[in-house]
């Protein structure tokens, strides 16, 4: 049996393997990544990239965030959602969605340097996973994870290699299981879920089209499309989903999960992409279909000794909002560093407990939050009338009643108005994708309590430097005028401490810990200067303060002015954070 040893193994090259995989190369961490399958996503599940998400692939670099927008369709081809009775029919509401709204685009502005993208699957996964190889990331493709054992030094992995049919061990310190929502890492640690799976079916049907007509003047990544059925199964309503603007398609539609799964042969994928697209000639070039069940599952606890699990492995639920590899990435986010610091000796194995405490709340949340999602279709069918939604004639009678004049119809349309925009929470929902804040051993209070959100926290995006919090973008400018955002001066696996006018102190303090910190001064004369204020006015701090920002851009801790002795005081917070 051939044996292999790497500090880090991971199940799975899909958006949280790859992307961990990246990271811990760029931190300089040995890590194999294996998948069972000799390439990469075959489908384009994902597509909706959020802006915390591209500001993960900024960190791992310049180049592989360029390389993400190179690929991606723009953020102002994603958000004119478009609810009709097919895309040549009747329209029946619309909603900006993805920013695209210019309150919304403006508050996507000010919250990151990055900016939300189409990025399907397909190229997401090869982005990610060229960028791990060619910083060192060992891959092997065709390997299936069969078992592990765990000891007290650590984890001895079992695969198969399916090109010989040869057993191979795999000795690592840390494994972690990407593995997808059949996670068989999660299922051999007897890993704790809430929650159910396969509440409702669905099925994917990929096709190429030129649908330029019907979709070109409302640019947009998804189409709804109320249709008999439409509200059985599936993630709320028929959906035809934009995956190359405008000649390449993904159709997602429900089906009862208490029958048995359809076989979406090529005739019935052509009936429904006809029937969805209302074009009864339409032609299409099928490239896959595939079912899927919608899940409802969420791990409390994400961490077993030596072994981790992220992404769908830990987070199972439907695509609604756009979050589940959007999510998984930012898992890999969270743990990469803290594996590289333990495993480099700058952090004592504590440090690795704040993983599960910190992404276990962030699970259950996208979680319930996309299952929410789907029930408030709901009351865009009942604001048409409609129970059940299987009667075409009804549908067209209700259709019909909310063009006419009176009272009657005028409370349907403003129902009508009221659904569509109350889809806000799916569609537009920043602060679900930016506010996450975490509590736990790996950020140490500075006696502030939590600030409270003014506005809706799902909806909108609250900046804070309280510890726990991602720290906010403000753009600050170098001597030669070129603007860096916050976020660029920290990261790339590295602690960071952020002072001002005052705070020298905390810099020479940070050059003195053994652990590696970087400082900036941010003021006038300074190597940033802050010429705009935004800076001032988001810190929560005062000039001679300090702010600890962790490699993944939390606030680690802060102090609001010059401490007496910032060197013990430094050196305390660190003991803490990092578990030493
Ligand atoms: P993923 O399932 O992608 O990868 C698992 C990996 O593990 C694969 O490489 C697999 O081969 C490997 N593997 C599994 N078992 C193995 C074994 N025993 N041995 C070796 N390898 C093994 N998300 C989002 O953020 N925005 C969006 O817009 C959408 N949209 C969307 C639409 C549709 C229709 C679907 C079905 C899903 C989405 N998603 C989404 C969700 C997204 O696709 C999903 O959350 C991510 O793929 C999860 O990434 P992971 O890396 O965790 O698992």
């Amino acid at each position: 049996m051939t044996k292999i040893e790497t500090d880090v193994l991971i199940i799975g090259t899909g958006p949280a393997g790859s992307a961990t995989a990246a990271l811990l190369s760029s931190y300089g961490i040995s890590n194999m990544a294996v998948n069972r399958y000799h390439w990469l996503a075959n489908t384009p599940r994902a597509h909706i990239t959020n802006q915390r998400c591209m500001e993960v692939l900024r960190d791992i670099g310049h180049e592989v965030e360029a390389e993400a927008y190179l690929h991606g369709a723009h953020q102002d081809l994603m958000g004119e959602n478009v609810f009709c009775e097919s895309l040549a029919g009747e329209e029946i509401g619309r909603m900006k969605s993805w920013g695209k709204h210019p309150l919304s685009r403006a508050e996507h502005q000010l919250a990151s340097p990055s900016h939300m993208i189409d990025l399907p699957q397909t190229f997401m996964e090869p982005i990610l996973f060229g960028a791990a190889c060619r910083r060192g990331t060992q891959a092997r493709m065709s390997t299936e994870y069969l078992h592990h054992e765990q000891d007290e030094s650590g984890v001895t992995a079992t695969c198969l290699d399916r090109l010989s049919g040869e057993k191979i061990t795999i000795r690592c310190k840390y494994l972690i299981g990407a593995d997808g929502g059949n996670s068989k890492v999660a299922e051999l640690e007897g890993l704790p879920f809430e929650g159910e799976m396969g509440v409702g079916g669905s099925m994917n049907i990929l096709f190429r089209a030129d649908l330029s007509k019907y979709v070109a003047h409302r640019p947009s990544v998804l189409y709804w499309v109320m249709q008999p059925g439409a509200d059985v199964g599936g993630i709320g309503m028929g959906l035809v989903r934009m995956v190359r603007p405008w000649n390449e398609w993904l159709i997602v539609w429900g089906y009862d999960i208490n029958e048995p799964a359809p076989e979406v042969d090529e005739a019935f994928a052509t009936e429904v992409a006809r029937q969805l697209v209302g074009d009864p000639e339409l032609e299409i070039e099928l490239l896959s279909a595939n079912t899927w069940t919608v899940n409802n599952m969420y791990a409390t606890h994400m961490q077993k000794g030596r072994v981790f699990i992220m992404g769908d492995a830990a987070h199972r639920h439907p695509p609604s909002n756009g979050l589940g590899s959007n999510t998984s990435i930012q898992d890999g986010f969270n743990l990469a560093w803290k594996l590289a610091m333990v495993i480099k000796g700058q952090a004592g194995e504590g440090l690795l407990e704040s993983y599960s405490q910190e992404r276990a709340p962030v699970a259950k949340q996208i979680v319930t939050r996309a299952n929410q999602s789907i029930g408030e279709f709901g009351p865009i069918f009942e604001a048409l009338g409609m129970d059940g939604g299987v009667d075409h004639d009804k549908i067209r009678a209700n259709m019909d009643a909310r063009c006419k004049a009176g009272p009657d119809a005028e409370a349907q349309r403003k129902a009508l108005r009221e659904a569509i925009a109350f889809k806000k929470y799916e569609f537009d929902a920043h602060g679900v994708e930016m506010n996450q804040r975490y509590t736990s051993s790996a950020t140490q209070t500075d006696g502030q309590p939590e600030p409270d959100f003014e506005r809706d926290c799902e909806l909108h995006y609250a900046p804070t430097t309280w510890p726990g919090a991602r720290l906010p973008h403000a753009w600050v400018f170098d001597a030669n005028g070129a603007q860096h955002s916050t976020l660029d001066l920290c990261g790339r696996g590295q602690f960071t401490l952020l002072t001002g006018v005052g705070g020298q102190a905390w810099a020479d303090a940070a050059a003195q810990m053994d652990t590696p910190i970087r400082c900036h001064v941010i003021g006038p004369r300074q190597a940033f200067v802050d010429h705009t204020g935004d800076w001032a006015r988001l810190s929560e701090i005062s000039d001679t303060g300090a702010i600890l920002v962790r490699p993944d851009h939390h606030v680690a801790w802060r102090c609001d002015k010059l401490a007496a002795d910032p060197k013990a005081e430094l050196t305390r917070v660190l003991k803490k954070v990092l578990s030493l």
